[in-house]
């Protein structure tokens, strides 16, 4: 194949795109994409990193030869808070956890969980009823993170925490904002040595190390310690060689869990209601269909099958707003896609924003429809098309654990309440760690 050129895209003689891009990650992506194809160079001043939509370049660089496609540096960033843990750990060592810790998230034992998330879900509902009809308006995405992050503790750690659930969410979200200026704001990186944020960070890690250390502890000390958490399923795990983890191990992967498992999920619940709120005729039809199968008892688990349609919402709806808007990796030894030469250690960034708004890939990719999701249709498409877990060896673990928690809680919702949305209140994409709504979801409760 004849070596191909790439666009370098660059906004400024002088800083490139080290101003267009951190201003608005979204409209760049978008604009660039539409302007210059589903692959070019973005010229970031320092470094330039290769970035794209192209759903053959997504299967070379996540599966075909993913070994060449190691944790760039940004998760250098993100392990100052996540250690070791699956979401940043590399090579080896990253496959002897992941082997480790996958039998904790097969189907069967998630089904073990399915009683937590309804029971805190039950718990949750009862806690909206004080703004049912109510003229004050609820933020939907506060209120999908309070019970994702409650959910994540529980089964992580069964009730170990919970007292404590409010300042630990607080110092993983003051962890995360400061990762994410770290990454994005050279300059930020460089004064929170010196203004006490960095200081303040590592406090905030330590508390948070105590608090699982200590939980890790009283187990190992328990006569009869709980079985069915994600935690003594972690604990029990042993390698080839009969080792358990270590206590550091378990710390990263409790947090790394607890992170990438109720954010994540929180923004995709605030997403489909936003979006449901705006298409009133698929509201409807998706609670005629939690009627119909769940009624007036609580969801079980053998629902989860006949909720097809609120599963294609869901699915839809993480579609136009994909709650892991990238991935990125880099490339460890140099490599050649479709005649385009990757030099060794440049970034490659994957947008999965991008590609489910791919215009050749998707027809109205801006409309909300749900009905891209029947079976046929998904069985027609490649798989490549639509990636909201990742793919390939390192796709998301907690997948099966995502949609049940969001689908057990969409039926939960819409059995007992309807969210009516501020059409005032104007939802812009904010692309953090996840893609969440910059100022939240508003809604009242009837
Ligand atoms: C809607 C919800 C979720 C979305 C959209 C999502 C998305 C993703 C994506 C795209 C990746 C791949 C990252 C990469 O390749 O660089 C990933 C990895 C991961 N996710 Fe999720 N996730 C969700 C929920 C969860 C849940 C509920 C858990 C745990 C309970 C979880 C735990 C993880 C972990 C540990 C990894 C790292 C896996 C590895 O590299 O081996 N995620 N997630």
């Amino acid at each position: 194949m004849t070596p191909q050129k790439l666009t370098i895209v660059s906004d400024h003689w002088l800083f490139k795109c080290l101003k267009t891009l951190p201003a608005d990650v979204l409209g760049f992506v978008e604009e660039k994409t539409e302007k210059h194809g589903d692959f070019f160079i973005v010229d970031m001043l320092l470094f330039k990193a290769f970035l794209t939509s192209k759903p053959s370049i997504f299967q070379h660089v996540l599966q075909s030869n993913h070994r060449n496609y190691i944790r760039d540096k940004a998760f250098k960033e993100l392990g100052l808070a996540l250690g070791n843990g699956l979401l940043v750990n590399d090579g080896e060592s990253w496959k002897k956890q992941r082997k480790l810790a996958q039998p904790a998230f097969n189907k069967k034992r998630l089904e073990g969980m399915v009683d937590v998330m309804v029971d805190e879900g039950v718990k949750f509902c009862d806690s909206l009823e004080q703004y049912r009809n109510k003229d004050e308006r609820v933020n939907l995405l506060s209120k999908m993170m309070e019970i994702t992050s409650t959910i994540a503790l529980k089964t992580l750690l069964g009730g170990a925490l919970d007292g404590e659930h409010a300042s630990v969410e607080e110092n993983i979200t003051f962890a995360q904002q400061h990762i994410i200026s770290r990454i994005r704001k050279p300059a930020y990186k460089f004064l929170s040595y010196f203004n006490g944020k960095h200081k303040e960070f590592n406090q905030k890690i330590h508390e948070f190390d105590d608090l699982i250390l200590n939980v890790i502890n009283d187990r190992r000390n328990s006569a009869d310690p709980p079985d069915s958490d994600l935690l003594s399923m972690l604990m029990s795990a042993r390698d080839e060689d009969g080792e358990p983890m270590s206590d550091k191990q378990l710390r990263d992967e409790v947090i790394t869990i607890f992170v990438a498992g109720h954010e994540t999920s929180a923004n995709s619940l605030a997403w489909t209601f936003y979006l449901l709120g705006q298409h009133p005729e698929i509201y409807k039809k998706l609670k005629e269909e939690v009627n119909q199968v769940v009624g007036d008892r609580l969801p079980v688990l053998g629902d989860l099958r006949a909720l097809q349609y609120t599963r294609m919402v869901i699915e839809e709806s993480m579609r136009i707003y994909p709650p892991a808007y990238l991935l990125s990796r880099e490339c460890a030894e140099g490599d050649t896609i479709e005649g385009v030469t990757i030099p060794k250690g440049k970034p490659i960034i994957l947008s999965i924003y991008a590609l489910h708004r791919n215009k050749m890939l998707w027809e109205n990719p801006l409309e909300f429809n749900p009905e891209r999701f029947t079976p046929e249709r998904v069985k027609e498409r490649p798989k490549w098309h639509y990636l909201p877990f990742g793919a390939g060896p390192r796709m998301c673990i907690g997948n099966h654990f995502a949609m049940m928690e969001i689908q057990l809680l969409m039926a939960l919702l819409v059995t007992r309440f309807d969210f009516v949305l501020d059409k005032n209140h104007e939802v812009i994409p904010e692309p953090l760690v996840t893609l969440r709504a910059k100022t939240g979801v508003m809604a009242w409760v009837k």
